[in-house]
């Protein structure tokens, strides 16, 4: 197995399979997170190809865009099977992507370096300029409002709940956004963070300020 080849592989893979994805999950998504996990690993000495390879792969088994987690996860070690992946790092990718999902904050912490960078990245583009895009994508293609201040923002949630209750893309960042610079992981992760969380209060301030015409 060529390292090299096989991201090339799973950057085409994903690529075709996440091209007409319009909810914040789009190939970019993939592309930006890769990008993210790539350097925090260089910072934390994390093993490089499990990282690229499993950003590339992460969202593959995602219930909401693929209907079936345990089919999604299935494919992925079938695929990685197919370009000579060995078992030991299939286990090591296919257990990376299980945990890594936030999912109301209700999934089990994550345990090698590597999941822990790869979760990091992909909790990056979820906060700053991009992340606020992405939810504002999101909740337009979920056909919620951007804002509703009848809607209470909701405080502890099961998984069920946080998929298909009622929220606005404004709760979001309360609901999930807010919460992650303090569920990073790893040092240069948490740096990154800092500033990414900081825009979000800023925009938040604004946009409030904005809808009570101050
Ligand atoms: P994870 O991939 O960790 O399971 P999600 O898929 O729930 O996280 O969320 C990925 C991104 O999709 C979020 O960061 C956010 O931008 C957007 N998103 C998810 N759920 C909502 C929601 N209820 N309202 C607005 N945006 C959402
Ligand atoms: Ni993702």
């Amino acid at each position: 197995m060529n390292k090299k080849d096989v991201l090339l592989q799973a950057e085409e893979y994903v690529r075709s399979l996440l091209k007409e994805e319009s909810s914040g999950h789009d190939w970019w998504h993939i592309h930006r997170v890769r990008g993210l996990a790539k350097k925090i690993a260089v910072h934390e000495g994390a093993d490089l190809f499990i990282c690229e390879i499993t950003a590339l792969l992460h969202d593959l088994a995602d219930e909401k865009l693929f209907g079936n987690e345990e089919e999604g996860l299935l494919s992925i070690d079938h695929w990685l099977n197919k370009y000579g992946v060995h078992e030991d790092e299939r286990k090591h990718i296919l257990s990376i992507i299980k945990t890594m999902s936030f999912k109301g904050g209700t999934n089990r912490p994550i345990e090698t370096l590597e999941g822990k960078v790869v979760q990091d990245a992909d909790r990056l583009d979820a906060i700053g300029a991009i992340g606020i895009g992405r939810t504002f994508a999101y909740a337009g293609a979920k056909g919620q409002l951007m804002y509703d201040p009848s809607i209470p923002v909701r405080d502890e949630m099961t998984k069920e709940e946080y998929r298909n209750g009622k929220s606005t893309a404004i709760n979001h960042f309360y609901e999930k956004l807010l919460k992650l610079k303090e569920l990073m992981n790893t040092d240069y992760g948490k740096k990154i963070a800092q500033e990414r969380h900081r825009f979000l209060g800023e925009f938040l301030e604004r946009f409030l300020d904005e809808w009570d015409m101050k």
